[in-house]
């Protein structure tokens, strides 16, 4: 166990923030730990724009399902997967004519990317005493937060993050068995069930115990409730913005 080790397994999400500024000092230093994440091939490419604009925060706050923390968060960032800067650095060394290629490939590169960089940041806020949520909730509205954002072709905002002086102290949500997620020598079916099972229950106690026993839910219910959110505009915004996925 060292320092790093704890901030990681503290982590929680926080959705209630103090109504304290982050330090500049503390968000340059945020942004260098996400630029130096990992990279494939060093194509970086991902974008990350900061959200200063009252307005504009209130207007992604909505279009992310009302979510308030987006507008009421200290610092909120957009973590955009971003081909538009890998085409226009390829393109002044081709010969002309010729483009580098929107692959499906290059799709997953860019969105790893974006997350890699999101998830170095959210160590490095956490390990100064700040807490972050992610916020999916942007790709409700894909077409919306890139109009607004004006995301050029090949870029789309993969999530949101909100970053402030945790003004809550929520419960570690404890994670599947070890077991379910840690295989040796190839995929093992027959742990899955039983671990299914296994983390059902001690879900289920930690959100009655985070509720107040008001919501028992297990992670079976949890997952049920998924389907209800399935996203399906999410391909035909991507073909849109340029993601031809070939
Ligand atoms: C890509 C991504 C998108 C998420 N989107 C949202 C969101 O829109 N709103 C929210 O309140 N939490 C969001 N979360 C937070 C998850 O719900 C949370 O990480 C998960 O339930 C585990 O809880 P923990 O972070 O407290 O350990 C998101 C997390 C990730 C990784």
């Amino acid at each position: 166990m060292n320092e790093t080790i704890q901030v990681m397994l503290g982590h929680r999400s926080i959705r209630k923030f103090k109504d304290a500024p982050v330090a500049k000092e503390q968000l340059d230093v945020i942004i260098e730990a996400a630029q130096h994440a990992s990279t494939s091939s060093n194509m970086q490419a991902f974008t990350v724009i900061r959200i200063t604009d009252a307005g504009l925060r209130e207007q992604l706050a909505v279009l992310a399902g009302n979510q308030a923390y987006v507008s009421q968060c200290p610092e909120f960032l957009v973590w955009c997967a971003d081909l538009h800067r890998y085409e226009r650095a390829g393109a002044r060394a081709l010969p002309e004519g010729e483009e580098p290629r929107s692959t499906t490939e290059n799709f997953i590169v860019a969105t790893v990317d974006a997350a890699l960089a999101a998830q170095n940041a959210a160590v490095a806020a956490e390990s100064l005493g700040l807490g972050i949520v992610y916020i999916g909730g942007l790709r409700n509205n894909p077409r919306q937060v890139s109009e607004l954002l004006r995301l050029p072709q090949y870029v789309y905002p993969v999530f949101g993050m909100c970053i402030g002086v945790p003004d809550q102290e929520p419960l570690v949500r404890p994670r599947l068995p070890r077991e379910a997620i840690l295989h040796e020598n190839g995929y093992c079916e027959e742990r899955i069930d039983p671990a299914i099972d296994q983390y059902n229950v001690t879900l289920s106690d930690y959100m009655s115990e985070r509720t107040n026993g008001k919501a028992a839910t297990s992670w079976s219910q949890a997952m049920a409730a998924k389907k209800d959110a399935p996203r399906l505009h999410m391909r035909e915004f991507l073909y849109g913005q340029g993601f031809r996925l070939e």
